[in-house]
């Protein structure tokens, strides 16, 4: 099957009540140990490019590394979305190399930092809306700024989705997801203690807007075993904790179909690759390290796609196209 939109990835997911991963990439490795994830457990999955990663890929090899998986896995449901994308030239440059979803994130300004206000944030989602629904591509809003910094993208700043913005701003946008801020942040140093995430912001949208496919950003759960390796074997990472896969269903339960995840991957491969070249000091062939790198996004990435229930939902659904959605989208 070809890419698919991430909205029907989505509303899939709203009615079999899971959430589907949604995996940050930047190399052949990572998506490969995915893809090996995926298939096993038969799951649907979003592979996610960052600004980051089409700059560290030149934008061809994320585009051609990710249909390589689609031609590999022709019974998985794979959707290609840009992450925080930060106007409207970087998700139009997104549409136009061949993603079937973006995200604008229009919590923050162009330079990914300073936050907006509710106008400025609508007025610039709705823009990207009405441009990439034009070409069946879907698109996730955020409403709210996480806290953390990751490679420069936040504000550092935690504020809190209100459910009645947010509600507004569904309906003013017409985006397809919406990312809260319940909490969570980005990277690795996300809490010194188990954290207690604001649930309710969940509950009192999806109460309003039944069904309306909403993401949680900032979902690692930072492993202390992870942590543990790369420390064992040289790192010097700082004791901390990420979010606890119990909270992550909870969320699910409440309505999140969408659940972000870019550390746990970083971590997994740090890892692996550490502990390798520690016992290995006289390898110098890349497959191994790498091949060792990938076993260890699958590993991780695997529990996860369990954990959130996407498990056998792969063959639920006859996949939709661009074409399908373009007139979708035409008759609302
Ligand atoms: O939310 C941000 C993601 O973790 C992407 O990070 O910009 O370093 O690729 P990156
Ligand atoms: P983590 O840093 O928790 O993996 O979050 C990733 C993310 O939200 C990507 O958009
Ligand atoms: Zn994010």
């Amino acid at each position: 099957m070809p890419l698919v939109p991430m909205k029907q990835i989505l509303d899939e997911a709203v009615k079999g009540g899971y959430g589907v991963g949604a995996f940050n990439v930047n190399n052949m490795e990572q998506i490969h140990g995915i893809m090996k994830a995926a298939s096993e457990t038969r799951s649907p999955v979003i592979l996610q490019a960052s600004r980051g990663a089409l700059a560290y890929t030149n934008m061809y090899y994320i585009k051609y590394m990710v249909l390589a998986a689609v031609e590999d896995n022709p019974g998985i449901p794979i959707s290609l979305h840009l992450d925080h994308g930060n106007s409207f030239e970087t998700c139009k440059q997104a549409i136009e190399l061949g993603f079937t979803s973006v995200m604008i994130d229009g919590s923050l300004k162009e330079d990914s930092k300073t936050p907006t206000n509710f106008e400025e944030n609508v007025q610039i989602t709705k823009e990207v809306v009405g441009y990439a629904h034009k070409f069946g591509v879907s698109v996730e809003g955020e409403l709210g700024t996480l806290g953390g910094i990751e490679d420069g993208v936040g504000s550092g700043k935690v504020m809190l989705t209100d459910p009645d913005e947010a509600i507004k701003f569904i309906e003013f946008t017409g985006v397809d997801a919406l990312a809260l801020a319940i909490g969570t942040s980005h990277g690795a140093y996300k809490f010194k203690a188990e954290p207690t995430l604001a649930m309710d912001i969940i509950n009192s949208i999806e109460e309003r807007i039944p069904g309306m496919p909403l993401v949680m950003h900032g979902s690692s759960s930072v492993p202390a075993e992870l942590i543990d390796i790369i420390n064992e074997y040289g790192g010097k990472m700082e004791k901390t904790m990420g979010v606890p896969m119990k909270s992550i269903q909870e969320a699910i339960k409440r309505g999140i179909r969408k659940v972000n995840v870019d550390t746990d991957g970083r971590l997994a491969i740090t890892g692996a690759i550490r502990k390798y070249m520690h016992e290995n000091p006289a390898e110098f062939d890349p497959r191994s390290y790498f091949g060792e790198a990938r076993e260890a996004v699958y590993r991780t990435v695997k529990g996860k796609m369990e954990d959130c229930g996407t498990k056998g939902h792969a063959g639920d659904y006859n996949p939709l196209t661009l074409e399908d959605m373009k007139k979708f989208y035409e008759s609302k």
